[in-house]
């Protein structure tokens, strides 16, 4: 289980959550995971969007499937996506390896992936469950490459993931991670809030204590027995669900609808603590590198709504080339950059 540090809780709330509701520490497919009917909303470009070439959002996802392609050497090889959520990005990658293979250890998402596959008539990527903190279902040296986006900081010890991820590659292959560090929450935007659907009548508030020095988060899970919509406008202000809402006597009063109480502990490596968890893991060639996703938005930037590409196949030979280029840059550790890394 993971453990709880309260030192940093100024607002009362937590304090309070802490100490009438008890909390029962849990894994992040507990939190949320198993329970999202789709862990993007929907959102996501040819797998539930049709592609747009006039959105710039949907070039930085044709940018970061390139990225997560050239990365990992990927082209015709089998590659791993470490905690697919929906199928992102072994889905949209896929037409382009000769396999993928999603693990992730909340079987609804595997369930969903493999839904969304067979929808997308994709018949080169499979998924897999497995139980989150054991070891990974696959003999070593099973994959040319792994793609891990926003999943080793959600596992209960992203240290030891590592470990597993380097067992499981191929000597020579190559890890590309995309990751959530918390230095841009610095300054003002450690507390947040977050309401999740859970059907017609209960909703999941998520309230989050973000510690960007020590490099971990907190989320507190509330199940209430109240419809998502009315949560969401009792705690707007402006059109937006506010943390500043979310007070102690707000909580007071809605305490009998509280079904559940649940918290989560996540440790949000930056780039240098990623170097050196690399580093001592065994891996070589360690590459900050920029993202592709950037680069397609920089370059969606440089057209006008009339010479743009205007459909998938050139929007992507258009992207391909900037993507390799900025794939192979280094970008300061500062920036907490995407990482390459070969095994
Ligand atoms: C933030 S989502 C990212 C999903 C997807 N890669 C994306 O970027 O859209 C995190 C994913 O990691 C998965 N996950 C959480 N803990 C895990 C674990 N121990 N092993 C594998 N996957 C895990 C979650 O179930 C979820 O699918």
């Amino acid at each position: 289980m993971p453990e709880t540090n309260w030192d940093f809780n100024e607002t009362g709330v937590f304090d309070w959550i802490e100490r009438e509701l008890k909390p029962e520490p849990c894994t992040s497919e507990e939190f949320v995971y198993n329970e999202m009917e789709s862990q993007s909303g929907y959102s996501l470009p040819v797998i539930y969007q049709p592609f747009d070439a006039g959105n710039k959002w949907h070039w930085s996802d044709r940018g970061m499937l390139f990225d997560f392609l050239y990365s990992t050497d990927g082209e015709g090889k089998k590659l791993l996506d470490f905690g697919p959520g929906d199928g992102w990005p072994s889905l949209i990658v896929a037409p382009f390896a000769r396999e993928v293979i999603g693990v992730d250890s909340s079987e609804k998402r595997v369930k969903v992936c493999t839904e969304n596959a067979r929808r997308l008539g994709i018949r080169n990527a499979s998924f897999v469950s497995y139980k989150s903190g054991s070891s990974l279902p696959f003999e070593d040296n099973t994959f040319d490459g792994i793609m891990a986006a926003s999943s080793i900081e959600q596992t209960p010890d992203p240290r030891k993931t590592l470990k597993e991820l380097f067992r499981v590659l191929k000597p020579g292959g190559r890890i590309r991670i995309f990751y959530e560090a918390l230095s841009d929450y610095k300054g003002g935007y450690e507390r947040d809030i977050w309401i999740v659907g859970m059907g017609n009548r209960t909703c999941k508030l998520v309230l989050f204590n973000r510690d960007p020095d020590n490099e971990y988060a907190l989320q507190y899970g509330l199940t209430i027995a109240m419809p998502g919509r009315e949560l969401t406008e009792r705690l707007s202000d402006g059109g937006e669900v506010s943390f500043e809402k979310v007070s102690v006597s707000f909580l007071e009063e809605i305490k009998g609808i509280i079904t559940r109480a649940q918290v989560l502990k996540t440790i949000h490596p930056s780039a240098k603590t990623w170097i050196s968890w690399l580093k001592e893991t065994g891996f070589k060639e360690i590459l900050p590198a920029y993202s592709g996703g950037m680069a397609a938005v920089k370059l969606f930037d440089l057209y006008t709504d009339d010479n743009r590409p205007s459909d998938l196949d050139s929007t992507d030979e258009a992207i391909k080339k900037v993507v390799r280029i900025v794939t192979g840059l280094e970008a300061p550790v500062s920036l907490d950059p995407m990482i390459t890394a070969v095994k």
